[in-house]
């Protein structure tokens, strides 16, 4: 194997009720003035009640709270605005993936000048950007641990800026701020985790075995929790599990990055408002078809993560046990199952091959070539 490089952030803080310790945590950066990025349905549900409070008594605290999901390119130039206009000293991303990410961007680009479209793309980001800390509330796209920050831009394509500088100062993990998500969103934000994890143990240039490690112990965490934390929310070491092995995939793939069932997933968010975790769960099984040939030997040292669960657990461990053992486990979550529930039509699918074939920044790290048919066919059989 060759060599490799490991990138995650200095600081994570784990901890439940941490989120109430953000006062400190943000003057420790240096920050008297800070930016808190969130979303408007966050804010109204009241999670963020108690950690503003405490942040407020002890900075001078802006607000914007107009993210939106899956965040479109304005979104992220009004945050980043807003910091530079307020002259904040720092960003605080409060929320799921669409904050995380849109906080990135804005640390970066209020300190930078960078302008956001020099910037999309692998490294092309030089910063420097303002001290940042990342707080999720949902357990899902491990955001607060990855250099990645996806943006949907006004022709509808969902584009990465990827560059390590946007790996935050410190990730706080607070299992009581995920309390209250929702069972669907609980589901398809944690079905994103599983699927970090399982491209990261699969990705073509740079898994290591540090990701791999990281890879299979969030498998096993997100898999044996999510039915728990579906059947009762409130059952918080089933939601710390969540948030730490979404951080943990997270970290796998921050270093072994995601591949086709990402690269084709983006076009149904793009182009149908899926949600992200959505839109991977109704092509997960798809894919991992295609690409059981080449993978049959990976998918099946990860099967035994998932063979806690069910009637897995009686399976012997082979590439298609990994198959089998989500599948039982996606059943029972309460989502859509089919593309076409999703408003997606047969006369859609070549234009979502056609997208799907431009996320080439994903597709070389998939353990099989993609081509445009096959491309066609994995939609084909997802609708
Ligand atoms: N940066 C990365 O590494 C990375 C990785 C995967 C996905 N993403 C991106 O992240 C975004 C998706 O993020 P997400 O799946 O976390 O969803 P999200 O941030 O879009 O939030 C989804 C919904 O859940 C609500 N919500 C969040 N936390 C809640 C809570 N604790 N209680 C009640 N409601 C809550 C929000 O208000 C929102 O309505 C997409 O844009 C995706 O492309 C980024
Ligand atoms: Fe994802």
């Amino acid at each position: 194997m060759s060599g490799f490089t490991f990138d995650t952030p200095p600081r994570l803080v784990c901890e439940d009720g941490a989120a109430l310790r953000l006062g400190a945590l943000a003057r420790e950066l240096g920050m008297r003035r800070p930016l808190v990025v969130t979303d408007r349905g966050l804010l109204d549900a009241g999670v963020l009640a108690g950690p503003l409070d405490a942040l407020g008594e002890a900075a001078d605290v802006a607000l914007f709270a107009d993210v939106r999901a899956d965040p479109p390119q304005d979104t992220v130039e009004a945050a980043a605005a807003m910091a530079r206009d307020r002259g904040a000293d720092g960003v605080i991303g409060l929320g799921g993936g669409s904050s995380l990410d849109t906080a990135k961007l804005a640390a970066l680009l209020a300190r930078s000048g960078e302008s956001l479209a020099d910037v999309f793309g692998v490294e092309r980001a030089r910063g420097p950007r303002l001290p940042l800390i990342q707080v999720p509330t949902t357990a899902g796209t491990g955001s607060e641990v990855t250099p990645i920050a996806i943006v949907t831009t006004p022709t509808h394509e969902k584009v990465g800026v990827v560059a390590r500088v946007l790996h935050a100062d410190v990730a706080v993990l607070d299992a009581t701020l995920t309390v209250g998500l929702p069972a669907r969103v609980t589901a398809m934000t944690a079905v994103d985790a599983m699927v970090h994890a399982i491209e990261a143990y699969t990705s073509r240039r740079r898994k290591n075995v540090l990701s791999d490690t990281l890879a299979v112990r969030a498998l096993a965490l997100l898999s044996r929790h999510l039915p728990r934390a579906v059947a009762d929310g409130a059952d918080l070491d089933a939601r710390r599990a969540l948030l730490q092995g979404a951080a943990l995939a997270g970290m796998a793939f921050a270093n072994a990055p995601v591949a086709a069932v990402h690269a084709l997933a983006y076009p149904l968010g793009g182009h149908f408002g899926v949600p992200h975790g959505l839109s991977n769960a109704l092509v997960l099984h798809q894919v991992l078809a295609f690409n059981l040939p080449a993978a049959d030997r990976m998918y099946a040292e990860l099967a035994p993560s998932l063979r806690a669960t069910g009637s897995a657990a009686a399976r012997p461990a082979t590439g298609q046990a990994l198959l089998d053992g989500l599948a039982e486990l996606t059943a029972a979550l309460p989502l859509e199952r089919r593309l076409r529930e999703v408003g997606v039509a047969a006369d859609d699918l070549p234009m979502l091959a056609r997208d799907a074939m431009q996320v080439q920044r994903l597709l070389v790290n998939n353990p099989r070539d993609v081509t445009y048919d096959d491309a066609l066919a994995i939609y084909r059989a997802a609708l």
